[in-house]
């Protein structure tokens, strides 16, 4: 069994990416005394260094890597060593020009950036494996090594090449997958649009087309380009597993990012040793602290519950969103602790030292321009010292109440063209369901719909289009059995190749949920409706509506106007021992907590009105205890109910009954008994 926990790393990680290729050398030693000085305890090194490791080819300069390691071993730091693979050096391009990637309307880019790669090309291929096997066999056992760092964020800024290698290497994998053109044929109902193959050397990429492709095409090449991209991790891994045993070996994620859309996470949650993710706030005027635990709990489920590592968020702005606000005081930190408190062992950041040159010089860092006489700085060196107060968590697991479903593969394909409506966004009604649990002060764990559900009792599906006949009766198993089940709108409407399931919408959802679907009846921009139900409050809706037929399932709110009026809007179906509700509006805020108020009552999932809103309350517990995180996001001191006393880590005060976490701040209180 590979080792899962960076080696030799005694704290919990605090660091960030350290390029210190962009410095002089007399620069270095300022390095290693602030780290020490604000408790860094591993940085991430090397990661975009080929063109200077690998100079010409098979020239190789690793004099200035060798003074940094050593550098850093002497002073206590663990690395984290990048294999350079993301940014082959130019020369590299010059000699495989057909190494840079092609888009689907035939252009190729060019040298310049980063992360412009065919990851079909062989001589890419070959040189990748080639310079991580030199350096594999200079730093495999090197004392300062704690983890392999390979590549950078896979996916992206390109999750597909349409070249001439990657449609050979495309059909290779549809003969793997499929056998024959006539499998292909079936599966991506060629009939239609008269699209047949009479061979598979028939078939391209789904470059660009007139009008809308085959969305089942589409749809295979996401999951080629996921495949393909996996092999060449999987290369680099064996290289590091063989040359450097008892050192793990990552790769840095990026779960909650929708522009990342063509990595299959629960895939390359297997892959990896230990999983890491970097996570940076998107300001689009959302609360930007559920999205950070949106992506701290998808990581943690990717991570199979195990401790996982946040490798990279930001001290304060980035650079690459239109706007890119500073963090107030006291956010980085809440920031951090949010993602420790969800499974995380640590903290680390892009980057140690702010650039002074490149293309991320704005974007923020530990140590900024202005040095160590700056705010960012000693909220740096304070996180640092928190961080070790916290020590003792290491190994521990964060506890969830409910479930939320979750696949990559059903996002692809839903979010394909020419749907019912393109106002329907499937990581929108996925973002609004998990923002309600999070109101509801619950932790959810992300599941895939053919995953063993019978640890939670609740179970919600925001919108999962794509539904094998497996995840229908995983689902009807654990509803017949006792769970309950809330789901909403547009799910288990097509299989695995985007085909409608047989018979009357929701196809493999229809039983559990005890209901059919009629007709879509989506809303045009702008329009609501409003959902009468108990009490008689009405609730606002858009964007989707439709004429739902109850087969079984009992009508709870029905439509009071819009296309669907008089017709069931949200039912509920007892079914075994359990409970199945459906939603079939897109409802407002207000209007999901009155659903999920229902369901979660049905489920036995106890109500924390005690705790104000954006106060987050999640605990951890393991082998050395149980832990409990409570983060302030508020502007005011809020009292969090403790049903048994301990003792908080951070001030070492002792905490009991209604404990007081002060504005903006963050307590962990270690539970007694
Ligand atoms: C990504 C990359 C880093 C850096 C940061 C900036 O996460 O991995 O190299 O570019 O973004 O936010
Ligand atoms: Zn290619």
């Amino acid at each position: 069994m590979p080792e899962t926990a960076p080696k030799g790393l005694a704290r919990l990680a605090f660091g960030g990416d350290y390029n210190p290729e962009q410095w002089p050398e007399s620069v270095w030693q300022e390095d290693v005394r602030l780290m020490r000085e604000a408790g860094v305890s591993m940085v991430s090194v090397g990661i975009f260094s080929w063109a200077l490791l690998e100079p010409a080819p098979g020239t190789y300069d690793f004099g200035w890597l060798d003074r940094v390691l050593d550098l850093l071993h002497e002073n206590g730091i663990r690395v984290d060593l990048g294999t350079p693979t993301v940014v082959p050096p130019v020369w590299f391009f010059r000699a495989h020009p057909e190494a840079l990637p092609v888009t689907a309307d035939g252009r190729r880019y060019e040298f310049g950036s980063r992360g412009a790669l065919c990851h079909s090309n062989a001589d890419y291929r070959a040189a990748a494996a080639n310079i991580t096997t030199k350096l594999a066999e200079r730093y495999g056992d090197h004392p300062a090594l704690a983890l392999w760092h390979v590549h950078n964020e896979y996916g992206v800024p390109v999750s597909a090449c349409y070249c001439d290698s990657c449609a050979a290497h495309f059909r290779r994998w549809l003969a793997t997958e499929y056998g024959t053109a006539d499998a292909v044929n079936e599966a991506w109902g060629t009939a239609f649009w008269g699209q047949r193959y009479g061979g598979l050397d028939e078939i391209n990429p789904p470059r660009l087309t007139p009008t809308v492709g085959n969305p089942a095409q589409a749809l295979d090449y996401k999951r080629f380009a996921d495949a393909t991209i996996r092999e060449n991790f999987r290369a680099e891994r064996d290289i590091l597993h063989r040359l450097s045993p008892g050192v793990p070996v990552t790769t840095n994620f990026m779960t909650a990012l929708s522009q990342c859309d063509s990595i299959d996470y629960w895939a390359w949650g297997r892959e990896v040793d230990l999983v890491t993710n970097d996570h940076y706030l998107i300001t689009d005027g959302r609360r930007t602290h559920v999205n950070l635990a949106m992506a701290a709990d998808l990581t943690r489920s990717v991570a199979g519950g195990a401790p996982w590592l946040l490798l990279e968020h930001s001290t304060s702005g980035v650079n690459w969103q239109p706007r890119n606000p500073a963090k107030s005081p006291g956010q980085m930190a809440r920031n951090s602790l949010a993602h420790v408190a969800r499974g995380s062992e640590g903290a680390m950041f892009f980057q140690w030292r702010q650039s002074r040159r490149g293309a991320e010089k704005f974007h923020s860092a530990m140590l900024p321009h202005g040095g160590t006489g700056t705010r960012v700085w000693r909220e740096v060196v304070a996180l640092g010292a928190a961080l070790d107060d916290l020590s003792e968590i290491r190994g521990t697991r964060t506890v969830a109440d409910v479930a939320v479903l979750w696949d990559w593969h059903s996002w692809w394909a839903q979010n394909l063209e020419w749907r019912p409506s393109e106002d329907h966004d499937a990581r929108e009604r996925a973002d609004a369901f998990y923002e309600a649990l999070y109101d509801r002060h619950l932790t959810v764990d992300f599941a895939h719909p053919e995953a063993d559900l019978s640890a939670y009792p609740l179970v919600v599906v925001p919108a999962l289009y794509l539904m094998t006949e497996a995840a229908g009766r995983n689902l009807t198993q654990y509803v017949e059995s006792g769970g309950t089940l809330l789901v909403s709108y547009f799910s288990g409407i097509v299989d695995e190749h985007d085909a409608v399931h047989e018979g009357a919408c929701p196809g493999v959802l229809r039983d559990v949920l005890g209901l059919t679907v009629e007709e879509f009846a989506p809303l045009l921009k702008g329009d609501t409706v409003e959902v009468t139900g108990p009490g008689g409050t009405g609730l606002a809706a858009d964007v989707w509506t439709e004429f739902v037929v109850p087969r079984g399932a009992e009508t709870v709110w029905t439509y009071a106007d819009g296309p669907a009026a008089g017709h069931p809007a949200v039912t509920r179906h007892r079914l075994g021992a359990g409970t199945a509700w459906y939603v079939s509006t897109r409802l407002a805020a207000d209007g999901l907590d009155a659903v999920l108020a229902r369901a979660t009552e049905d489920a036995h999932v106890p109500a924390r009105p005690d705790l104000p809103r954006d106060v987050e309350v999640v605990r951890r517990t393991g082998e050395s205890g149980s832990y409990l995180f409570a983060v302030n996001h508020t502007g005011t001191d809020v009292k969090v109910p403790l049903d048994t006393p301990g003792t908080e880590l951070l001030t070492g005060e002792n905490a009991a009954g209604r404990f007081e976490v002060p504005a903006g701040a963050v307590r962990v209180v270690r539970l007694d008994g």
